[in-house]
């Protein structure tokens, strides 16, 4: 049996520690986006937010820069076209030299009854969400094998693991493949020693969920599902992506990692 190696408490103090570390994170101006890489920066990653219109993040990025004294630059990309993800993904690796964790919080949701769904609609969603995070995946994926090694995290929700009345029969769809794609992806990747895992929230309050903002029944239905009494907060997610961008977790792998509140516990 091969020595153990008995690791120092320096060793153990710096678990989190993500100094040298460069992470990509799509969607970096949205709510989740913006929380997760001002996190990742925090910890000392080089980070790159993407999402499709430059000026959004353009802003993100002076303000993570700003705040946390990391080198963060923005690029634009549309995750659900494979040229523009690979070109975002080269941009990275010119400017940073390589991609060690990759973070897909970009997507759409929309809500029908399912009998009424407009398929364009649907594909939609099913795009952004599933095309999306799969494109990304494959091709920061394919740097992460060139390198040895690497962190990915999906973004998933409660709502890939439970039906709900109100109309999500294209968004928990979707939310349900990128779960499943994160089991895939990680006993796939794990001879290249690639962690794949996901967080899975429930509801928060964003621009993507503004049509249950706007419905005070559905409101109340949701709140009266998470057992601790609120709705997330972005930065609930901080601590969940520091930890799987980590050396922390460099034996956890296929995780859906619930951070709802206790919604899906009962
Ligand atoms: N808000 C919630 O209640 C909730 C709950 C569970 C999971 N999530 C998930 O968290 C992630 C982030 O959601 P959020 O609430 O922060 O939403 P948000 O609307 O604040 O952010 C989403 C971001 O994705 C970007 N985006 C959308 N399509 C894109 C594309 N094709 N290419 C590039 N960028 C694109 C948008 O421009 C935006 O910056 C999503 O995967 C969402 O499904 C959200």
């Amino acid at each position: 049996m091969a020595e153990r190696e008995i690791w120092s408490v320096e060793k153990i103090r710096n678990l989190f520690d993500l100094t040298g570390k460069t992470a990509i994170v799509t969607g970096g101006s949205g709510a989740f986006g913006h929380d997760a890489a001002k996190g990742l920066a925090a910890y000392g990653a080089n980070v790159v937010v993407t999402s499709r219109r430059a000026e959004k993040i353009e802003a993100a990025a002076a303000d993570i820069a700003g705040a946390t004294g990391a080198k963060v630059k923005a690029v634009s990309c549309d995750v659900i076209d494979p040229d523009s993800v690979e070109a975002m993904v080269q941009e990275t690796v010119t400017e940073f030299g390589g991609v060690d964790i990759l973070v897909t919080a970009a997507g759409e949701a929309d809500r029908h009854p399912a009998e009424e769904f407009p398929i364009d609609a649907w594909q939609k969603v099913m795009d952004s969400l599933v095309k999306g995070t799969y494109l990304c995946c494959q091709s920061a994926g394919r740097q992460m094998i060139k390198q040895g090694g690497g962190k990915i995290i999906t973004v998933g929700s409660v709502r890939g693991e439970l039906g709900h009345p109100g109309g999500y029969s294209a968004y928990g769809t979707a939310k349900g493949a990128v779960h499943l794609l994160t089991k895939q992806l990680s006993t796939e990747w794990a001879k290249y020693h690639i962690n794949v895992n996901s967080i899975a929230p429930c509801i928060f309050w964003t621009p993507l969920t503004q049509q249950v903002i706007e419905d005070p029944e559905l409101k109340k239905i949701f709140l009266s599902r998470i057992p601790w009494g609120r709705v997330a907060d972005p930065q609930d997610f901080i601590g969940a992506v520091v930890f799987l961008a980590s050396a922390a977790s460099d034996f956890v792998t296929g995780e859906i990692m619930a951070v709802d509140g206790g919604s899906t516990a009962g």
